[in-house]
């Protein structure tokens, strides 16, 4: 790469995606409802011990290129945030019991991903732009943030 060349990059915009994996149980239930309710409404996914999901969890984040290290942010930044936030307190965990986020609301994977996106959006070194959980090969569900436009195509 040219000098030039360099220089034109320093300002590109580049989205970095990245996937990893997590094992949890969890239990959809309304304490608001009555047994019955959560019963007709969540199906088997009510039943009273929970059951367990290999999720995906893919998140996407964008900042410019460094001109020094030519990357946007270093994976082992990124790997590291994402393992202390979401890897460490999920996985091989009760989501309802183990997270306490969820002791108010419902572990649905619609939750799942806003409090995905709530935790990770803090990472210093790129921009968060939306997360992508994976519940079943069937499933999956995405979140970009209030402030979001709409996903792109
Ligand atoms: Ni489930």
């Amino acid at each position: 790469m040219t000098l030039a060349a360099q220089h034109a990059a320093d300002d590109v915009k580049v989205e970095l995606g990245r996937r990893y994996h997590f094992a949890a149980s969890h239990r959809l239930h309304n304490p608001g409802l009555s047994d019955e309710e959560n019963s007709r409404l969540y199906g088997k996914c009510n039943n009273p011990f929970g059951h367990g999901h290999n999720y995906t969890l893919e998140i996407l984040v964008s900042g410019k290129i460094d001109a020094a290290t030519g990357m946007i942010a270093n994976l082992m930044d990124l790997d590291g945030f994402v393992a202390r936030e979401i890897l460490e307190p999920f996985d091989h965990k009760s989501l309802n019991e183990d997270v306490a986020a969820f002791r108010g609301i419902v572990p649905t994977t619609e939750n799942l991903c806003i409090e995905i996106f709530r935790r990770l959006k803090p990472f210093p070194k790129a921009k968060l732009e939306r997360v992508r959980v994976q519940e079943t090969s069937n499933n999956s569900f995405e979140y970009a943030g209030e402030n979001a436009e709409g996903f792109e195509g």
